[in-house]
């Protein structure tokens, strides 16, 4: 895994500490990285195929209301077994430039694509859970080297969080803010770029708008399709005076009331007993498809795999296999233990002039109407889709290719 080894002349200027309470690490090498975890494959298969799920379902015809269908599990668990390849994923995988990293003592994996253009803005594109590095993948070319020569180019970054694939577990007392600060050591002192855009989602949305607000001169544009402030429900938005203006919104704020509702079981129980999730599935690959499968199904669109989604069985099999064979299924569950104030119920405007960009997916799992946005930041465009969900950049890439490309128009270059 360690090929070339070079290191970069931005170190020196961080650590002088604008008002930063933390020093800054000790960024001093970027690695090149290759995936491969060819080795624990045979593992993984074996548990999947001994692992025996019911003949028949307890309650016959009772859909995914009470959580992930079993026939849907069992097919998921078919293909697995009978049509996967874990190391085509990965060749594909590896089709990008990957690095590895150590940031105030934690290894940081991340991909890295630059554009040959001059122009091109640097951005850092930020997962959440379960979501993972992979979930940008199909952005990465469009956006570096766009087949339309007139759209704008950008220098794509996407860092694994701590404690998800091959980034390190971080201490038990780390916060989303610790993430956005050595992200932006990694931007600017690793990377050497000196002003740059993000775009976030789910937990990613938290590091995201820690970034944006606290990392003002560097951060210089917010594209979010999720922020860290709980949506409002339907009276609460109406007590404010915030009419929605489509079906399409009114769906949307369904859809996060049903969240609210039905789908945040897996929430509280990972803010307060992740261990106990997480240990039980460590070793269990069919436990961890049934937990990280139900919600990647959940939150995504009913035509997931079609039109524009490329997020189909195969992905989902990847995405669980990727938390499976990095052992991270543990650590990443502890993020919401680690950040009980991620999510707030005040909205707060962030200290930053910088335009924030927002875009919404009809089956995502959080609603905010453009009024509410408004009230976290500068926003300067709010688009709403009907197609998609929770994770645009698999489930409908084009069109977030297409939303980021809009952040050009805002970008100041002096
Ligand atoms: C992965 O590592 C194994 C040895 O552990 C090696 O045989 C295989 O060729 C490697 N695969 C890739 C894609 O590098
Ligand atoms: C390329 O992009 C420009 C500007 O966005 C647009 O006007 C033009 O129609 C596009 N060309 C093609 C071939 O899609
Ligand atoms: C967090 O934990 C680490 C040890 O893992 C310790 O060195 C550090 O001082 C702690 N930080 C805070 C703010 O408590
Ligand atoms: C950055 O934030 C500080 C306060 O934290 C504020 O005084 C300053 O105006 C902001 N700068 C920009 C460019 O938004």
């Amino acid at each position: 895994m360690h090929h070339n080894t070079f290191s970069y002349a931005f170190l020196t200027l961080l650590a002088a500490g604008l008002g930063i309470a933390t020093p800054v690490g000790k960024p001093s090498l970027v690695t090149t990285f290759k995936v491969n975890l060819s080795d624990e494959t045979p593992r993984m298969l074996k548990l999947i195929k001994e692992s025996k799920l019911p003949d028949e379902p307890e309650y016959p015809g009772i859909g995914s209301t009470f959580g992930i269908d079993l026939d849907v599990l069992k097919g998921l668990k078919q293909q697995w077994l009978h049509d996967f390849d874990w190391n085509k994923q990965q060749d594909e995988i590896n089709k990008y430039n990957h690095f590895t990293t150590k940031i105030e003592n934690l290894d940081i994996h991340f991909i890295h694509h630059k554009s040959s253009s001059p122009d091109a803005i640097p951005l850092l594109l930020l997962h959440g859970w379960p979501g993972s590095f992979l979930e940008f993948l199909p952005l990465i070319n469009p956006l570096t080297s766009p087949k339309n020569t007139t759209s704008p180019s950008f220098h794509i970054i996407i860092p694994s969080l701590p404690g998800f694939a091959f980034s390190s577990a971080p201490p038990a007392n780390w916060t989303n803010a610790d993430t956005a600060r050595i992200f932006n050591t990694l931007m600017t002192s690793i990377l050497g770029y000196e002003k740059y855009a993000i775009h976030a989602t789910d937990w990613g949305a938290d590091v995201g708008y820690s970034l944006y607000g606290n990392y003002n001169t560097t951060v210089r544009a917010g594209h979010f399709a999720f922020i860290p402030f709980f949506p409002l429900n339907g009276a609460q938005l109406a007590e404010e005076g915030v009419v929605l203006e489509s079906e399409l919104e009114r769906f949307e704020l369904e859809m996060a009331e049903e969240w609210r509702r039905t789908g945040n079981g897996y929430f509280i129980l990972q803010s307060t007993k992740p261990n106990t999730i997480g240990l039980a599935l460590s070793d269990n690959p069919v436990g961890q498809l049934a937990w990280i499968g139900e919600k990647m199904i959940d939150w995504s669109d009913p035509r997931a795999g079609s039109g524009p989604s490329v997020l189909d069985r195969r992905e989902l099999l990847t995405g669980v296999s990727l938390f499976y064979l990095t052992k991270s299924f543990v650590s990443s569950t502890f993020i919401y233990a680690q950040n009980p104030n991620g999510f707030k119920d005040e909205y707060t405007k962030a200290a930053t002039d910088a335009p924030l960009l927002f875009s919404a997916f009809k089956y995502n799992v959080g609603f905010w109407p453009p009024a509410k946005v408004a009230q976290v930041g500068n926003l300067v465009s709010y688009r709403n889709h009907d197609f998609g969900g929770h994770f645009p950049g698999l489930d409908n890439p084009a069109a977030l290719v297409e939303d980021l490309r809009e952040i050009t128009t805002y970008w100041v270059t002096s």
